[in-house]
């Protein structure tokens, strides 16, 4: 039995934790016998204090053992997963994940529901008429073995310590420190059984990594732990200044992942994708570079080989492939505003956590954990950071259920916006790439 009190002077002091400790403290959290109040000041005392590597391996261990592991031995080859840090108009692992299964890379992915300004992956697929997230065992195999790719939520089971200590860190002021995001994050996708994992780390204003040094380093921290866990990691380090794309939302989202995989996706997000999925190719093995692997994604897209992975994905789970080819089959909004330009001249920003705000004062986000959400609510940007413009032309769409959610959304969306007289530099949308 560990003793929480000297666990937490000894952190409070700045001395390392000792293997037995870390993984006595996670046990007491796993089975409820640490009361939130010793657990909270030993986060407090570790974001103050920070942990070391080995600490941080260890606690990252300790967590991914916490619960379930996914036994992916059943499918052939090598598993890819990809992980993004969370951004506004994310729509990414909906394009790669069909680009990467159809150049011969299985998948085999759990996503999260959104919360605050960031979507999630699960709510976007929930868009999908007939879709389902939560599959059995049977039918999670029988969709990669169908399709080459699955995509499910996470479930209870997976990395339990890490649900309870992220509850806690949410409350308590002590989500920000380096070694609890990598752990917490690489916990469960290591639990999720994926031979490789290609990381999607964001910097920006819709991140929590504000600038790119953090980013960076977060990604390097990221990439150790996997290393150490005999994975093969890649960290892309990215953008998220201002929305990626031109869709915030869920259908809207879905909507724009499809014409992505069409080749009719808006540039940002077609130049993201081939990045991420050339890395998934890469580190399936079925390219010998990144940038072989890129070539084949572009084949994969431009073939019309990865929409029709999608199909086969959406049928796999339950859902209605044809919505691919009739977008109507999508909820549809009650209402729907313009968004028009302030002032003449060019946009010069525009803050992504802003947009992801309007966007769930839309409904098409939570506020906390229970809210429902509007699948058909969300935004089309009509312009980009850079676009030349006169006041009154429309810079944005958008939709909801609700009219008084529509004219909070609205103006909330207004707010996003800077203009100048200038063009501004357009930020590089991939900054660097950690192996
Ligand atoms: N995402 C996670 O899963 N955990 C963190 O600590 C931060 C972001």
């Amino acid at each position: 039995m560990i003793n929480m009190v000297s666990i937490i002077e000894k952190k409070k002091n700045g001395l390392e934790l000792s293997e037995e400790e870390i993984r006595g403290f996670v046990k007491g959290v796993t089975d409820g016998s640490i009361p939130d109040y010793q657990t909270s000041a030993l986060l407090m005392a570790i974001c103050l204090q920070g942990m070391n590597k080995q600490e941080t391996f260890t606690l990252t261990d300790a967590m991914l053992h916490s619960g379930q592991t996914m036994d992916l031995t059943a499918i052939k080859g090598i598993k890819v997963d990809k992980h993004s840090t969370g951004g506004v108009g994310d729509k990414t692992s909906l394009i790669v994940a069909p680009i990467a299964a159809s150049c011969g890379v299985p998948i085999s992915k759990m996503s999260g529901r959104g919360l605050g300004f960031t979507g999630g992956t699960v709510d976007k697929m929930e868009s999908i008429p007939g879709f389902r997230i939560q599959l059995s065992p049977e039918e999670f195999l029988h969709a990669v073995e169908t399709s080459g790719m699955s995509i499910v939520g996470q479930t209870q089971d997976v990395a339990p310590a890490d649900k309870k200590l992220y509850a806690l860190r949410d409350v308590t002021a002590t989500v920000n420190n380096i070694s609890l995001i990598s752990s917490s994050i690489m916990s469960k996708k290591l639990a999720s059984g994926s031979d490789a994992i290609v990381l999607d780390v964001k910097c920006g204003h819709g991140s929590f990594n504000k600038t790119q040094e953090a980013a960076d380093e977060l990604g390097k921290y990221m990439v150790e732990i996997g290393t150490n866990a005999g994975k093969k990691v890649v960290a892309v380090i990215t953008d998220m200044n201002q929305p990626l794309g031109d869709a915030v939302g869920n259908s809207v989202e879905v909507i724009e992942a499809i014409n992505t995989l069409k080749c009719q996706g808006p540039a940002d997000m077609t130049e993201l994708a081939l990045t991420l999925a050339g890395y998934m190719i890469y580190c399936g093995q079925k390219a010998s570079t990144p940038e072989e692997g890129r070539a084949m994604a572009e084949d994969a897209l431009k073939s019309g080989r990865a929409l029709e992975t999608l199909k086969k994905f959406i049928k796999a789970q339950g859902g209605d492939p044809t919505c691919v080819d009739d977008y109507s089959m999508f909820k549809q909004p009650k209402f729907t505003a313009e968004l028009k330009a302030a002032e003449d001249g060019f946009i010069t920003e525009i803050i992504a956590d802003t947009i992801g705000l309007a966007s769930q004062h839309l409904g098409a986000g939570r506020k906390t954990k229970e809210d429902a959400i509007d699948l058909s609510a969300g935004i089309i940007l009509k312009k980009k950071v850079g676009a030349p413009v006169k006041a009154g032309d429309v810079i944005a769409v958008l939709y909801s259920d609700d009219e008084d959610k529509l004219a909070a959304g609205l103006k909330e969306a207004a707010s996003a916006y800077s203009y100048g007289c200038e063009a501004p530099e357009i930020p590089a949308l991939v900054k660097n790439v950690i192996q």
